[in-house]
């Protein structure tokens, strides 16, 4: 399974009573590394980094639908490694490297995950795509030369109701052989 769950997430945050609903009980602010830039952001014990990365930082690539039974929607990369914001605590992210969709375009640059999934149709009804990216880049990162078994076996975490998963392999298969 690529991605890593690490923790189940809190109830709602409770709101302050300066009604400022972003701050909470016991929150306090920390540091977060998030596509290569260091960001504050105020957090309590059991703020989930999807949270953060969605309700703060506005990078919203990432998505929660696990109420809706799609699994790795809410992939992102922690120092290289596929895990799933939303059970993983932002304290947990602390001191490493976060990697969103977001950082895989750079202007009009876009990395090659993306652009094979275009060029393969492997973009589904595209509700979680962003977290098959994300899955498939880290994937590649660790298996640069990874043979079908491999890439099924890899990109496992990441489960949708769409179910097309033809075109993401394809992708995934074409960049290992020309080592991307
Ligand atoms: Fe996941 Fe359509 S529900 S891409």
């Amino acid at each position: 399974m690529a991605a890593t769950a690490v923790a189940t997430r809190g109830e709602p945050a409770v709101a302050a009573q300066d009604g400022n609903t972003n701050v909470v009980s016991g929150a306090k602010e920390i540091t977060l590394n998030v596509n290569g830039e260091d960001r504050k952001v105020t957090v309590e014990p059991r703020t989930s980094l999807l949270e953060v990365l969605r309700d703060q930082l506005g990078l919203t690539g990432c998505k929660d639908l696990q109420d809706i039974y799609v699994d790795g929607a809410d992939t992102v990369m922690i120092d290289g490694k596929a895990t799933y914001a939303g059970t993983t605590f932002a304290l947990q992210a602390e001191g490493k490297k976060i990697r969103t969709v977001e950082s895989l375009r750079d202007g009009r640059s876009i990395d090659p995950v993306i652009a094979g999934f275009v060029k393969h149709d492997g973009l589904q009804c595209g509700y979680c795509t962003p977290g098959f990216v994300v899955a498939t880049r880290a994937f590649l990162e660790q298996n640069p030369t990874a043979s079908l078994e491999e890439i099924r076996k890899g990109l496992g975490g990441n489960v949708c109701r769409c179910g097309t998963y033809d075109g993401i392999t394809k992708c995934a298969l074409e960049l290992a052989k020309g080592g991307a």
